[in-house]
């Protein structure tokens, strides 16, 4: 992207052709700059890792993409209908969420999509932090205008989940699990977390933000969460694209949210029924004030869980951590 937010010309020619040569008569008619101009943007997108081939008299030829999140390379590989119809891209930046919160207040559209390849202040659930390396995985949030009711914004936090869940096993080939309520886990650790936030009055909701964390390409964790936490290539051992991750969860997404705002979200309950890694079996569940244990049985339409407790009462749960 252009420093001043305009999307980059030439990488979007560059991208729809990518592999072939276009010549640099070509491109500085389209672009209306000049050959020297052309060639400046060439080198300047070299330098941010793209590999360009430039034969005289030929053209240039995009050889291959850094894996950049760019704008222009998500635009250019996925045809959304409202997510990502504009998109705020940050090389780095302290956390998506915050940022997204303040576009909404100033009239961001639903769909908006903020990004970046680094969170300098990543913020998890409980005010805990959330580690964002540079160019490791996917921090998002996106800014969405629901027609629902403020009791019903969990059922975004689940969509969210379902469709990243999904897109993890389509793009990675791996066993993601949903871990109530927001973790997505592979082989029992952490690849991804969700944090939703809203601005609401008693009846209505103005601006729901929905950030999601996945380490895609992480190799380290900082002490307090090694335990705990993994990334896509640390089990599977490969390098995983962070533009076709991203690209298939924004699909998924749009698909799923719709069920979701067209009064079919058992659909979507079904599906994370499926992927949930908690039912069915025992769970204890620490929250801020309790502690409880029981069985798993079910969450219901407002993300609630359904635990049955040694007692044999059945609580319903609205927040805490799940710790077995
Ligand atoms: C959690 O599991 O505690 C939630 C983690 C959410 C992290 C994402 S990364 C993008 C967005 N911006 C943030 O500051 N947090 C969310």
């Amino acid at each position: 992207m252009m420093k001043d937010g305009s999307l980059n010309e030439l990488l979007l020619l560059l991208l729809s052709k990518k592999g072939n040569y276009v010549s640099g008569e070509e491109i500085s008619e389209k672009l209306g700059v000049s050959r020297t101009a052309v060639w400046k943007q060439v080198n300047h997108l070299r330098k941010l890792g793209y590999e360009i081939d430039s034969v005289p008299r030929v053209g240039y030829c995009l050889k291959k993409s850094p894996d950049l999140l760019l704008p222009e390379e998500i635009i250019q590989s996925s045809r959304l209908e409202f997510l990502a119809r504009k998109i705020y891209y940050y090389p780095s930046i302290g956390s998506t969420n915050d940022e997204a919160k303040k576009l909404a207040q100033n009239g961001a559209p639903h769909g908006t999509l903020v990004i970046a390849e680094e969170q300098t202040g990543g913020k998890g659930r409980l005010g805990r932090r959330w580690v964002s390396p540079p160019r490791e995985g996917i921090w998002l949030s996106i800014i969405l205008r629901p027609s629902l009711e403020p009791y019903e914004a969990p059922r975004i936090t689940m969509t969210c989940a379902v469709a990243a869940a999904k897109a993890i096993r389509k793009v990675a080939g791996i066993d993601c699990w949903i871990k109530w309520p927001n973790d997505l886990l592979v082989e029992g650790k952490k690849v991804a977390g969700i944090l939703t936030e809203m601005s609401a009055d008693m009846d209505s909701i103005n601006f729901v933000v929905t950030g999601i964390g996945v380490n895609v390409n992480n190799t380290d964790f900082p002490a307090e969460i090694k335990e705990t936490a993994t990334s896509l290539k640390l089990v599977s051992g490969k390098n995983v694209g962070r533009l076709k991750i991203l690209t298939e969860f924004l699909s998924q997404f749009e698909v799923v949210y719709r069920y979701l705002e067209d009064g079919e979200f058992g659909k979507v309950l079904e599906e994370w029924r499926q992927l949930s890694c908690n039912l069915g079996r025992r769970v204890r569940i620490i929250g801020r004030n309790y502690e409880l244990e029981g069985l798993a049985l079910d969450v219901d339409d407002d993300g609630a869980l359904l635990v049955k407790t040694d007692g044999g009462t059945v609580e319903r749960v609205l927040s805490g951590d799940v710790s077995l």
